[in-house]
């Protein structure tokens, strides 16, 4: 498993814990920031993680700003990437298992009800169900690309 993750400074917090987590789980990683209280566009920062990622060998992307909503929002005009916007573990596990997200985008200064690091974990670890209704919405998700 290996996973590209970057953050605007809207979630500089947030991002140790997640990356702290990933070292506690042994997940690899590809760090881009912003690590510190630094002002970054969350669309430059969603365009640098899917650039990462597209380089190959990563399984899965996770992005995080304010809300999560910005980079989400900009990694999903992005071909190829589905970018979940979750709200707790249950949704992070049925978009894995639906949608196959590739990457799952997470606010910093969002209170969730789930532990987050629980959402993550959730996020690595559950498989896309690989049911043929699944697949035939994935197909017709990913043709309103350009649309
Ligand atoms: C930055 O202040 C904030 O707008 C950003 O982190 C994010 O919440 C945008 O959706």
């Amino acid at each position: 498993m290996r996973v590209v993750v970057a953050n605007d400074h809207g979630a500089v917090d947030l991002a140790k814990k997640v990356l702290a987590h990933l070292d506690e789980i042994g997940v690899e990683y590809t760090y881009l920031g912003v690590g510190e209280e630094k002002s970054v566009d969350y669309p430059d920062k969603a365009r640098e993680a899917v650039e990462e990622y597209r380089k190959g060998g990563y399984d899965r992307g996770i992005l995080m700003c304010g809300t999560g909503i910005g980079i989400s929002l900009a990694a999903n005009k992005m071909k190829g990437i589905r970018c979940a916007l979750p709200q707790d573990i249950y949704a992070t596990e049925k978009t894995r298992e639906h949608n196959d997200a590739n990457f799952m985008a997470l606010g910093g200064r969002v209170e969730y009800k789930d532990d987050v690091l629980k959402m993550v974990d959730a996020f690595l670890t559950v498989p896309f169900s690989g049911d043929e209704r699944h697949m035939r919405r994935i197909e017709k998700l990913m043709a309103l690309e350009g649309k």
